[in-house]
């Protein structure tokens, strides 16, 4: 089975590579990418649109087991298809928990069976996910998780934490962290600051982010463990990488579309799919992750995708759940918000989306394309506009915070290992 992708602008980050020209893939690798290809083959004409590796996203709840009513590993993996991810990692709070090699086959085994892109799992940091007893990292690394998270929560105990770090280096693999000191966030349903104090939310302090942020990096520091810190949201989070970075501490870190594009505002409409876990936040917040993005010290965007019933979101804004889905609309958003208005170059998005985070977890030899490598291929269409509406998605729920706005830059054609995963072209 060939395909050949005609004359589209090829981009590959990992080697700073744009050109227009032609690629062939040949039993699921990429055989030549060339001007003028001329091979019979299921040809696309890709002229105008860019031609990249597949995107990565290394941050989503695919829900299985456990929550199969909100999304599956069939229905994640249609929405990151069609959002043009060839890679997800699955974040480990499912019921129950990835916290064991037999939690682990069972996501490799579903996904085998019923995915259509690559799913990597991560495995919990602790059993249950209780933040006490650490799991059996080394043996889930060999049954095939990428890092090790508690998402969701995060691990309090800094001896705990101390300890998952020494194992991460042993097996090398990332520990990736959800930052929040639960005692400072207890209770708080929005970002604290003046938003927070009109509307009578109870507020969740910037610091409950920031302690741990800092707490983190100074166990990353004393360990030499790999840190990636998950969904940073806030001005002195980015400083404190920033820092850490320069003194070569090994930290990598993630920004979500929905941080990058709306702030605590939002929640004034009480539209519970501004409700996340950490928070939007201040302007100054928003503004300090575009910067991170585009000096290096935030190496890559995760979609954090969250999925959540209707019924679970229609709720008084302190009764509904945390999370919003973003398989669908991360690449959009960060063409929207961040290409479009000159923030970022388009080679650097395609770096933060597939390149960065094939090297943050590592070992797979991924977002790049290189001859003889995995044909796993994104298509874009830069000036693809649509409206954002509550059945534009095909995951299983719709709790998105950018329904009813106009997004553009759209993934046309998803190849997931040499085969066609989505068309819209
Ligand atoms: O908003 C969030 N939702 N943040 C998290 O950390 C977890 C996630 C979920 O699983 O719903």
């Amino acid at each position: 089975m060939k395909i050949l992708l005609k004359g589209g602008r090829v981009v590959d980050p990992s080697r700073n590579f744009s050109k227009v020209a032609d690629v062939l893939i040949e039993n699921g690798k990429i055989k030549k990418i060339a001007a003028d290809i001329n091979e019979k083959a299921r040809t696309f004409k890709v002229g105008g649109l860019v031609v990249c590796p597949g995107l990565i996203d290394i941050h989503v709840h695919l829900r299985e087991p456990g929550r199969e009513d909100e999304e599956t590993i069939a229905t994640g993996t249609r929405a990151a298809a069609k959002g043009g991810f060839t890679t997800v990692c699955a974040m480990p709070n499912t019921n129950p928990a990835v916290d064991s090699v037999s939690g682990v086959k069972y996501i490799l085994m579903t996904a085998a069976e019923s995915g259509i892109v690559r799913v990597l799992p991560y495995g919990a940091i602790t059993k249950g996910r209780r933040g006490e007893e650490l799991t059996e990292i080394g043996k889930m690394k060999k049954a095939g998780i990428v890092g090790i998270s508690d998402d969701g929560t995060s691990v309090m105990n800094a001896r705990v934490m101390r300890r998952a770090m020494e194992y991460s280096k042993m097996f090398d693999i990332p520990v990736v962290s959800h930052c929040e000191d639960l005692n400072l966030s207890a209770g708080g349903v929005m970002n604290e600051g003046r938003t927070s104090t009109i509307l009578g939310l109870r507020g969740i302090p910037p610091q409950a982010e920031e302690v741990m942020v800092a707490r983190d990096i100074a166990l990353a520091e004393l360990t030499g463990a790999r840190l990636h810190l998950a969904h940073i949201t806030t001005k002195r989070s980015v400083a404190l990488v920033r820092e850490a970075k320069k003194r070569k501490i090994k930290v990598t870190a993630e920004a979500t579309p929905h941080h990058l594009f709306f702030t605590d505002k939002f929640v004034e409409e009480y539209n519970t799919n501004a409700k996340v876990n950490p928070p939007l936040r201040s302007e100054e917040d928003r503004v300090a992750l575009m910067e991170g993005l585009r000096d290096g010290t935030i190496d890559c965007v995760a979609s954090d995708h969250a999925p959540h019933l209707d019924t679970e979101k229609n709720k008084e804004f302190d009764f509904a759940p945390f999370g919003v889905i973003g398989l669908e609309t991360a690449l959009p958003v960060v063409i929207t918000a961040l290409v479009k208005k000159k923030k970022l170059s388009l080679m650097d998005v395609i770096s933060k989306m597939s390149t960065r985070p094939a090297e943050i977890i590592g070992g797979h030899d991924l977002g790049k394309l290189v001859i003889g490598g995995v044909a796993d291929i994104t298509v874009i269409d830069l000036n693809k506009k649509k409206k954002i509406t509550s059945d534009f998605f095909v995951s299983k729920s719709a709790n998105s915070p950018f329904i009813g706005k106009n997004l553009s830059g759209f993934a046309v054609l998803t190849i997931f290992g040499g085969k066609v995963v989505f068309r819209d072209l």
